[in-house]
């Protein structure tokens, strides 16, 4: 294992490679395996009464050497005691809400989370017995007022992948910690680079790591990264629904963490530039951008972030939807897809889902997802696009 350096470039370099053995290759080789043998049935009995621990080689579902060695580089990363990878980001969020979640619980959960955390929530919490209450993400310290007895966890996201409202994240911890209630915050869009949601009293982050973490739209793979309190909950939960990342994709996320600080680098400045290049267009309404003061939360992004991901919204003039679609599809340089976090420039409109407030804006809300195409090219694509938009014409 080499030296730990306290430096996130270093980690990032130095971190998750093969032990120090002469004539060593610089990458760990891509492991595939079941079945562990063992000499001895002692070896192996020590072994399977381990089998929760991040670095027990028991059997392949259980971790191999190279995701042993990625969950521990994520860990670093992340200040966490522990991280368990998992086969996508659903799975992430899924296990660890499988973690606390049991029948006649309630569960607090952020209105403007991702979609799928939603989904679950309604077609299988609920069916469980779970009640589910929806919270404002501005809410802060009034999150105190919500939860109950039973409450089992709260579920948010910093910021939300839609509509990029900042939470008050020590204020939420602090309100969860007094209740002895656990938190688990969606953490996808900031990566370590920028946040670090534990050192903010967050219990439990989640991430998807097909998006920034591997950065190429090859991998699909989770994480959860946890305090040490809540590691042997999260390993069992999600051993227990035989939840498995394959060889090929612990190789390729390895691989692509290596650049994860120069890239989230990059998105920053080239996410605020494509920002603010789109404010000074006619057809935007305001941008929802944690590094814009236009974004809720804006306060809590500067004091809490070091930096802002290259994903954002921008609201539109009101128009038709159809005009939104002419726009998007007039796109050449923007993909139209789900996901990000990749190489490429994408575009979505947004439709988001509320249930303890209305959205209130009346406007066209489409999400960015600024890539390394060179930005002029994609300024140029934009400035042809965006006249689809104009409601003069209708
Ligand atoms: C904020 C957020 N969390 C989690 C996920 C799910 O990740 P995956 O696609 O790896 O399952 C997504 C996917 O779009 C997301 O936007």
């Amino acid at each position: 294992m080499p030296p730990s350096h306290p430096k996130t470039a270093d980690n990032l370099v130095q971190l998750g490679r093969p032990d120090r053995v002469e004539g060593r290759h610089v990458n760990m080789p891509l492991e595939l395996g079941s079945t562990n043998v063992f000499d001895t049935l002692a070896a192996f009995e020590a072994a399977r009464d381990a089998r929760y621990s991040s670095g027990t080689m028991y059997y392949g579902r259980y971790g191999n050497a190279a995701s042993f060695k990625l969950e521990a580089m994520l860990a670093k990363l992340e200040g966490a005691d522990n991280v368990t990878l998992t086969s996508s980001g659903v799975a992430a969020i899924t296990m660890a809400l499988m973690a606390f979640a049991r029948p006649n619980t309630h569960l607090l959960v952020a209105d403007h989370v991702y979609g799928n955390t939603r989904a679950f929530c309604e077609g299988v919490l609920t069916t469980m017995g779970v009640e589910i209450s929806y919270f404002d993400p501005m809410i802060g310290a009034g999150v105190a007022d919500l939860i109950r007895d039973n409450t089992c966890a709260i579920m948010f996201e910093a910021p939300g992948s839609g509509t990029f409202e900042v939470p008050d994240i020590p204020m939420i911890t602090k309100a969860a910690k007094t209740a002895g209630v656990p938190t688990i915050l969606d953490s996808t869009w900031a990566t370590p680079i920028f946040c670090q949601p534990i050192a903010l009293g967050v219990d439990i982050v989640v991430a998807s790591m097909s998006k920034y973490l591997s950065g190429h739209s090859d991998c699909m793979m989770g994480m959860i990264a946890c305090i040490a309190e809540h590691t042997a909950k999260i390993r069992k939960t999600t051993f227990a629904f035989g939840d498995k990342t394959g060889g090929q994709e612990v190789f390729l996320a390895l691989r692509g963490l290596r650049t994860l600080k120069m890239r989230m680098e990059y998105f920053d400045r080239a996410g605020r530039d494509m920002a603010s290049w789109l404010l000074t267009q006619p057809q935007v309404k305001t941008i929802l951008h944690p590094a814009f003061e236009s974004c809720p939360g804006h306060a809590h992004w500067a004091r809490d972030f070091s930096g802002a991901a290259g994903l954002f919204s921008v609201v539109f003039q009101p128009c038709s939807d159809e005009r939104v679609r002419g726009f998007v599809d007039a796109l050449h340089h923007f993909g139209i897809g789900v996901s990000w976090g990749g190489y490429e420039s994408l575009v979505l409109p947004v439709k988001p889902q509320r249930s303890a407030d209305t959205w209130a804006e009346t406007g066209q809300l489409v999400r960015f997802n600024i890539g390394l195409e060179d930005l002029d090219s994609l300024k140029a694509d934009l400035a042809a696009a965006l006249p689809n938009l104009n409601t003069a014409a209708e």
